[in-house]
């Protein structure tokens, strides 16, 4: 707006018409514009650094708008598997720091006993993408990277041993009923494609998963919410 209220001016004033009032004009244009460059180049903030999430394993998963593209029921069987082996990758290294900071031994032990079978449930998930020549690796289930934040955050603000305990679990179930969900459709979609060795081998982390949301439950009713009411 300003360079145009200036090229007026100088078109404008009679002793300056003509090729000499546009030359003066560009030449004008050109410094203003060459300034404004370096003002807005100096202004810019510094790049921040990004750290990898410590949670995430999947270093070869594409970053966003580099997705695989998915045009067939199977690829969309895959993807979904490929998510829930990020999943159970990601909630190895979660349930250990959960363990840790657990209070009640019941809990700690139930916690370690999930880890434990999470790391057979993801060799269970590989070994099915590796009959199909599929990447483990090639996802990142971006929402159980947030509901482990979310455990995170709970952690940190919760105090009081009794009642981080009981945060503990309602994290854990939150968890249980997402892996629940994830578990059921990888099932039905296996069974939908006619991959009945697969679609056992998913059954059986299913009902892995819902077995342990019934002690988490268990646990929570009979032990851990009692002492943090008591609290
Ligand atoms: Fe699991």
């Amino acid at each position: 707006m300003k360079l145009r209220k200036k090229a007026l001016r100088s078109l404008e004033c009679p002793e300056k018409s003509g090729p000499a009032a546009l030359t003066a004009f560009l030449n004008g244009w050109e410094r203003d514009l060459l300034s404004t460059v370096r003002v807005q180049g100096r202004s810019r903030a510094p790049r921040k650094r990004v750290d990898p999430d410590p949670l995430d394993e999947q270093s070869e998963a594409p970053t966003k708008g580099r997705y695989m593209q998915i045009t067939s029921f199977k690829d969309l069987y895959i993807a979904e598997l490929q998510e829930l082996t990020s999943l159970e990758g990601q909630l190895g290294k979660a349930l250990r720091r959960m363990a840790e900071v657990a209070s009640h031994p019941s809990l700690k032990n139930a916690l370690m006993h999930h880890r434990e079978q999470t790391q057979v449930q993801k060799q269970r998930l590989e070994s099915i993408l590796q009959k199909h020549s599929a990447n483990p690796r090639a996802h990142t289930d971006q929402a159980m990277q947030a509901l482990i934040n979310e455990t995170e955050k709970m952690i940190t603000m919760v105090k009081g041993d009794d009642l981080r305990d009981a945060a503990l679990i309602a994290s854990a179930q939150k968890v249980k009923h997402y892996e629940i969900a994830a578990y059921g459709t990888a099932a039905a979609l296996a069974g939908q494609l006619d991959l009945r060795d697969d679609q056992r081998l998913l059954h059986e982390s299913l009902e892995e998963e819902k077995k342990t949301d019934a002690v988490l439950t268990k646990l929570a009713k009979d032990e851990v919410n009692q002492d943090a009411l008591a609290a």
